[in-house]
């Protein structure tokens, strides 16, 4: 593995070693301080940022080394100079890229015109930082990620493909539950479910709330992702009866909530339940900067 840009790149082994190294970096930070000493990475934004954005630069922070963070006011890529001029002239200074994107062929492109490991921070495709985020947090509360069943529910996006994934990838169950019209992409579902074949994984979709009934953990997402300009209005109705509030956990029995964030309460998520004893929602954001610094020193230290 030499980048990080959809996550079909891990192997079994490849994301498991992951999970231990993000629970490592959490137990022992003090053992870690030294290990990007000497090392800058630069991170990208096209789109904005809370947690992605913080997390890279106090996690550099924390390994010792030195992060520069450029979003698109010094020149946007492919307008102000090509992307692969970007990629070209940030690999001689920089030992990693880290870019949050419109498009994913950005990234593609970032990838084959670059020296240095690239890191996809999202695109429109993918989030796989935040897929093996969600795994680590879910790790922590189960002994057997294997035997966890997951239902993401809402927009079928970037993020339930990263669930996908990093959850074929480790033979969980993540099922999603979405309204009619925003299914995840059939393509990357195929992709998962094929290697679901090989580790045992379930993955599946639905538009069925009842379906996941019995499950452990659910997880939302925000219901228009940034670059949608669908007015909320015009899917608010369609989108009510997949919330995640009390009654969806009293009629499932799902233990544990999960949320990428940034949530909007009232809608995708209600205050009580993201308050509430069920929720996971700050270790998962905390457990962000553990699970990209794992990345990091996996691909930086090669
Ligand atoms: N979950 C996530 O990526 O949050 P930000 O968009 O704030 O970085
Ligand atoms: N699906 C969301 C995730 C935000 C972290 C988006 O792309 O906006």
């Amino acid at each position: 593995m030499n980048d990080l840009l959809t996550g079909f790149e891990m192997t079994q082994q490849q994301a498991l070693d992951l999970i231990a190294l993000g629970k490592e970096l959490k137990a022992n930070p003090a053992k870690f301080a030294q290990a990007l000493a000497g090392k800058s990475v630069v991170t990208l934004f096209e789109k904005q940022s809370l947690r992605t954005r913080v997390t890279f630069d106090i996690g550099v922070n924390k390994l010792g080394g030195h992060a520069v963070y450029l979003d698109q006011a010094n020149g946007a890529m492919g307008s102000r100079e090509d992307v692969k001029d970007f990629a070209a002239n940030i690999s001689r200074w920089a030992d990693c890229i880290v870019a949050r994107v419109y498009d994913h062929k950005t990234l593609v492109e970032m990838q084959e015109y670059s020296t240095v490991p690239v890191i996809n921070s999202l695109c429109d495709l993918y989030h796989p930082c935040q897929g093996m985020a969600d795994f680590l947090t879910v790790a922590q509360n189960y002994d057997d990620v294997s035997k966890v069943k997951l239902a993401y529910i809402g927009d079928g996006n970037n993020v339930t493909h990263s669930l996908f994934i990093a959850g074929a990838i480790l033979g969980a169950t993540v099922t999603a539950v979405c309204p009619i019209g925003h299914s995840p992409d059939a393509q990357i579902l195929k992709q998962a479910q094929d290697i679901a074949a090989k580790t045992g994984a379930t993955i599946t979709v639905t538009d069925k709330v009842e379906d996941i009934k019995g499950f452990d953990v659910v997880y939302g997402d925000t219901w228009l992702s940034m670059g949608d300009d669908t007015p909320l209005e015009q899917i608010k109705a369609k989108f009510m009866p997949y919330q995640i509030n009390q009654e969806l956990l009293d009629t499932t029995g799902i233990k544990h909530v999960l949320h990428c964030q940034p949530a909007h309460r009232g809608l995708d998520i209600t205050s009580e339940v993201m308050d509430g004893p069920a929720s996971l929602i700050f270790d998962q954001a905390e457990n962000r900067m553990h699970i990209q610094n794992a990345i990091m020193l996996t691909l930086i230290n090669k």
